[in-house]
């Protein structure tokens, strides 16, 4: 107990539950949200596919959520340190390094697609987006990300923004941050409600979200809610649980979880509701994918009144969301270095940092320039994307799910989740963290490896 206590008065905290929380729903909403669910809920029919992902949060994001909280809160420690801390000997804090292994390569690609945002916001603002024919919008868009210098620079400017938030450290900087940014993105993106759903003919895009057509889902669609819902709220790399381990005693987990789980939804929601009405009133494609945001919608901008104001508030916004997500990412291995090698905070964010940005620039290249170079038929950037996104991250979940359900004793996970022994919703919360959580897990996963298809296809040669 006296080291702990050693370190425990060193060890940097959250200022208040509300900061803590807000920092939370930060590292949650981004990128995923605003850029990501509205285009494969377009691609995944809408309302029905809205349903799934609902579902897949509340049983599979939520409880592995509050497990990340919980492991990060009990031991005190960065997210390899922490199943160190609490199950000594054992070789659960694997899961951990491969947390750290996916920091590096989400930020890596995560910092190219955010740069890509702040410089549409300073296209929007100088009034070069305005300027592009619509039709010319996807070359221009393709010509951009494809070439050497522009992406790089602003890719660079994202990660220096991201380093210096994280330099001021946890109460100083992250917190104070989410603060500042995210009253302000829940500002900007009710604007750009208000103006896409005033729109003459919104209505069918609103329609688009409440009128569930389940002809459109696929057996893919529900995997498809499954993996998101682990992106959108963090988890799976050991974020939430390396921010549950700046929380002083006290903190109600299950309502902090529930808190920003609901925070994370709504903005994926109010994301739909700020793109489809504007995408259906001026007939363009819902279903248009990755480049919903950055080709349909600049071309949807063009056409409203004080579309340009618009457009650099909708990019401005995305820039913040992925801002706020990405200093989560880099605080991962940060507080690992911090910790392990005893390096100050400014050393290792300004390393670690340094590195990320180095290998997101050759992510950056290798969607142009370096294109020819593919790892498994995949670009460098598809490569990083996908390993993380399908690979590490629902492996890291399942550790997580397995360690709170099976690896620590059922009361010790009730006491350090702040449930009582024999309340209902705790019982049901181990429940779902033991069995049913690890079984979606691991279906996403084995989709993701083909395997699944090859088992389904097996099985119908069986029964057919
Ligand atoms: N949740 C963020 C988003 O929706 C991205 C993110 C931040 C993330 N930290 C993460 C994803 C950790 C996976 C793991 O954009």
């Amino acid at each position: 107990m006296g080291a702990g206590q050693e370190k425990e008065q060193k060890r940097e905290q959250w200022g208040s539950k509300l900061g803590f929380i807000l920092a939370a729903s930060g590292s949650a909403i981004g990128l995923g949200n605003i850029w990501k669910f509205p285009y494969i809920t377009g691609e995944n029919g809408g309302a029905a596919f809205i349903i799934v992902y609902l579902f897949a949060i509340a049983l599979v994001g939520l409880p592995v959520l509050l497990s990340e909280f919980l492991i990060g809160k009990k031991a005190q420690k960065d997210a390899i340190g922490s199943f160190k801390e609490l199950a000594p000997g054992k070789p659960w804090y694997i899961a951990g390094y491969m947390g750290l292994a996916s920091a590096f390569m989400i930020l890596s690609f995560y910092g190219v697609v955010a740069g890509w945002a702040l410089s549409y916001t300073f296209k929007a603002v100088t009034g070069q987006l305005a300027g592009v024919a619509p039709e010319q919008l996807e070359n221009y868009f393709g010509g951009f990300i494809t070439s050497t210098a522009s992406p790089i620079f602003w890719q660079v400017i994202f990660m220096v923004l991201t380093i210096l938030i994280v330099v001021g450290g946890i109460k100083k900087g992250i917190e104070r941050w989410s603060k500042i940014l995210m009253p302000i993105l829940v500002f900007l993106i009710l604007l750009v409600i208000i103006r896409s759903v005033t729109l003459p003919g919104a209505g069918a895009g609103i329609e688009f979200l409440l009128k569930p057509d389940f002809s459109k889902l696929s057996a893919a669609s529900f995997l498809i809610a499954l993996g998101h819902a682990f992106f959108t709220l963090s988890l799976g790399m050991g974020t939430m649980i390396t921010y549950g381990g700046y929380l002083p005693k006290g903190t109600n987990l299950p309502s902090a979880a529930l808190n920003v789980s609901i925070a994370d939804t709504v903005i994926a929601l109010l994301a739909g509701l700020a793109i489809f009405p504007a995408v259906f009133a001026f007939g363009m494609d819902a279903g248009a994918g990755p480049g919903l945001v950055f080709i349909t919608l600049p071309a949807v901008f063009q056409q409203m009144p004080m579309g340009s104001l618009f457009a650099t508030v909708f990019f401005a916004l995305i820039s913040i969301a992925a801002l706020t997500s990405a200093i989560s990412i880099l605080e991962v291995p940060v507080a690992f270095f911090k910790e392990k090698f005893n390096w100050s905070r400014k050393k290792a964010t300004w390393i670690i940092g340094g590195i990320i940005t180095v290998v997101g620039v050759g992510a950056s290249l290798s969607m142009g320039p370096w294109s020819g170079f593919t790892i498994a038929g995949k670009n460098f950037f598809d490569q990083l994307d996908w390993m993380s996104a399908n690979i590490l991250l629902p492996l890291g979940g399942l550790v997580i799910a397995l360690f709170v359900g099976w690896g620590m004793k059922l009361k010790d996970a009730l006491a350090a989740a702040d449930f009582s022994e024999n309340e209902v919703v705790g019982r049901i919360w181990v429940s779902v963290t033991k069995f049913i959580a690890p079984v979606l897990i691991m279906l996403v996963f084995l989709h993701s490896l083909g395997i699944l298809d090859i088992i389904i296809s097996f099985v119908k040669k069986l029964v057919g």
